[in-house]
């Protein structure tokens, strides 16, 4: 399939560019290159061989998108483009409501316009409220979102729900993605963010590398196994993996279905720092310091939707998650930079 890939250069972008080329299947990557660079795209070329033909442009721009759809012969679209820090959107809501709607609806009109109605959608498990029991499954109450990016993701759900509504001929696969983590296997790809890392893992290698000073942990008196907080971390080449299944899947089921992407197993905060730790041969000081506000206790998917009608299920393991971030995190101290 011709997948139209949008932020395809970015982290979870670049990895699913790679697994789908591994698998057959064509991707075109459109990225403004807000927060990414296209050095990634060199590098999966390196990996697999292929060159991924990129377009720098913005999701928003419809007439660039109706130009797109009319040069390239486009089967299908993942839609990874968004704003994503949860800080950021408290301060700034306009930006990441404007980007990630305002995308999100520009590029099904024009896909609409075009009669390409298929259509998969980075989601997230802070779409989910949080007063569910664990684990959570897709049928798990949604909603009461504790920033505007949350509510962008639960927004942009319930707009592409209504499309299929109205258009039964749509394919949509919503996508909620639980914590992605790691690195390609090669070191050659992995995420950088910019800025101090609002996300343990990227903090756990900076602060192993002696970029930061310590790791502050966030709250250790949770009702959880040692009082820190509790996720369920999956290793980003089977989140990418996982989107080939959908893309599968989308190329003969109409309607809107949803699955977690997960592994089903929750690991602490203080778990994440000494598996870190005992995998790479390396210390990662630490602070236990107050709960970050919206934090909850304990966060993870019942994966069996994904298995059972996906055929998909995460391979790797907690080792394997801390040992490719600490490749990626050595071989490239500076991310893309030079
Ligand atoms: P990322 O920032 O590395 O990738 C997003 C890409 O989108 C970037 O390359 C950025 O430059 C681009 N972009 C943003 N707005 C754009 C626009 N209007 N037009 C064109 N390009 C634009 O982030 P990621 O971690 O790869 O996340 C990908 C998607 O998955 C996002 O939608 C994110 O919200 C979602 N998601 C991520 C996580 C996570 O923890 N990483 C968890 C759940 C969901
Ligand atoms: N944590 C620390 N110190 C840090 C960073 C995080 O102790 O410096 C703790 C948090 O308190 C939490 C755990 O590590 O207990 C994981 O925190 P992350 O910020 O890495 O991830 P979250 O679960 O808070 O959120 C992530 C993404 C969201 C996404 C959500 C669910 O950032 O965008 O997963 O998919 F919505």
């Amino acid at each position: 399939m011709n997948v139209l890939v949008t932020g395809g250069t970015g982290y979870i972008g670049s990895h699913t560019c790679v697994e789908l080329i591994k698998a057959g299947h064509k991707p075109i990557a459109l990225d403004n290159l807000c927060n990414s660079s296209v050095e990634s795209l060199n590098r999966v070329r390196t990996i697999t061989g292929e060159e991924v033909p990129f377009i720098k442009g913005d999701v928003c721009d419809e007439k660039l998108l109706h130009e797109i759809f009319a040069r390239h012969d486009i089967d299908g679209v993942i839609h990874f483009a968004g704003l994503k820090a949860v800080g950021e959107s408290v301060e700034k809501p306009l930006d990441y409501y404007q980007n990630n709607l305002g995308s999100t609806m520009s590029l099904c009109r024009v896909m609409s316009a075009h009669n390409v109605k298929k259509f998969i959608f980075s989601s997230s498990a802070t779409v989910y409220s949080g007063d569910n029991e664990m684990p959570l499954r897709e049928t798990s109450k949604t909603g009461n979102c504790t920033n505007p990016y949350g509510w962008t993701k639960y927004m942009c759900e319930q707009i592409l729900r209504d499309i299929v509504k109205a258009d039964p001929e749509w394919s949509v696969v919503l996508l909620r993605y639980f914590n992605p983590v790691g690195a390609h296997q090669s070191g050659l790809i992995g995420e950088h963010p910019n800025g101090i890392p609002n996300n343990l893992m990227p903090y756990i290698s900076q602060t192993a590398i002696g970029k930061r000073d310590h790791l502050n942990v966030y709250g250790n008196d949770y009702d959880t196994h040692d009082g820190t907080g509790v996720r369920d971390y999956i290793h980003v080449v089977d989140l990418a993996r996982g989107h080939v299944a959908a893309v599968n899947y989308m190329q003969d089921h109409k309607g809107e279905s949803v699955f977690n992407l997960g592994t089903g197993h929750g690991y602490s905060v203080l778990d994440m720092v000494h598996a870190f730790e005992e995998a790479n041969g390396v210390k990662v000081p630490y602070e236990i310091a107050p709960r970050r506000p919206g934090d909850l206790g304990t966060c993870y998917a019942d994966p069996t939707k994904s298995r059972e009608v996906l055929g998909w299920e995460a391979e790797f393991n907690q080792v394997d998650m801390c040992r490719d971030t600490w490749n990626w995190q050595s071989k490239n101290p500076n991310g893309y930079d030079e």
